[in-house]
């Protein structure tokens, strides 16, 4: 039997790069998945990979930035597939890359609204469905960055350790009520982006390549590997964790 057979559930952000990865590994498992994405092209273009691959999966387009979107993508979900037993929160960006004196007031904002108020409204409108069916389990994609500090982007780092202290307190919060809640934090991750950043300046990939344990970036299989595990029953007494998946650069 599939890891994720016969459940149900959503991933926000999954056009691209780790939430691309991760629906495509839920319904690997046997799940059925509400692909969702700011960009219609792309989110739509996952479901055709899962759908060509022999899964299940239906689109929802969602601006995790407004709230009213996310509560449509949540009842959506519950409508087409008449449950929600898994969430994995990942859409997010970065923006412009500066220390704070030089950063952006407005930059701030939107990447508060986008990476923290985002995993906020999605929790809480997901937590709100998951209580109503006895339970389910949530991951939200985090970053090694709220694990440690990291220069010049103070916007990414706040939204990011915003993250991981919604994730332990829901944790906290629901446990008696069958919810789990995890956060991942990968390290540098071989998206389509950082690919791109890294072809443009190879001599700065290869020191930070140099940094890593591993020797390697994580892949976006790996994180969407390790959402698929959090939100399975393997991973039944694991709640509240902030999970390095960075071939142990944070050990
Ligand atoms: P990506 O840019 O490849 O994919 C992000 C997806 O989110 C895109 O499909 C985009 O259309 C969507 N999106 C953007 N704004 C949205 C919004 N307001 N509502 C709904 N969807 C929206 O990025 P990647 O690298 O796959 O990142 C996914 C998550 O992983 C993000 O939360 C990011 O912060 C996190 N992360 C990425 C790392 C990396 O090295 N790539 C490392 C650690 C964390």
């Amino acid at each position: 039997m599939k890891l994720m057979e016969g459940k149900a559930g959503l991933v926000t952000g999954a056009g691209s790069g780790i939430g691309r990865a991760s629906a495509l590994a839920f319904a690997r498992e046997g799940a059925r998945v509400m692909v969702s994405d700011i960009n219609e092209e792309s989110g739509k273009e996952t479901v055709r990979m899962i759908e060509e691959a022999g899964g299940a999966a239906a689109f929802f387009l969602c601006d995790v930035s407004n709230e009213d979107d996310v509560k449509e993508l949540v009842d959506a979900t519950v409508e087409v597939f008449g449950k929600l037993d898994f969430a994995h929160n990942n859409a997010g960006i970065t923006a412009s890359i500066a220390p704070i004196a030089e950063s952006d007031s407005a930059d701030f904002d939107r990447v508060m609204k986008v990476n923290l108020y985002g995993t906020y409204y999605s929790m809480k409108h997901e937590v709100r469905a998951m209580l109503k069916t006895g339970g389910g389990a949530i991951v939200n994609t985090s970053s090694g960055a709220g694990l440690e500090g990291v220069q010049n982007i103070v916007d990414y780092v706040a939204s990011k350790f915003g993250i991981n202290g919604i994730t332990k307190t829901v944790a906290l919060e629901y446990g008696r009520q069958g919810i789990r809640v995890n956060a991942l934090c990968p390290g540098i991750t071989s998206t389509p982006a950082v690919e791109g950043w890294f072809a443009a300046a190879p001599e700065q990939a290869e020191a930070i390549k140099a940094t890593l344990p591993s020797g390697k970036l994580a892949t976006p299989e790996d994180v969407g590997n390790a959402a698929v595990f959090l939100c399975s029953d393997l991973a039944g007494q694991i709640s509240g964790v902030t999970l390095p998946i960075d071939g142990g650069f944070t050990a």
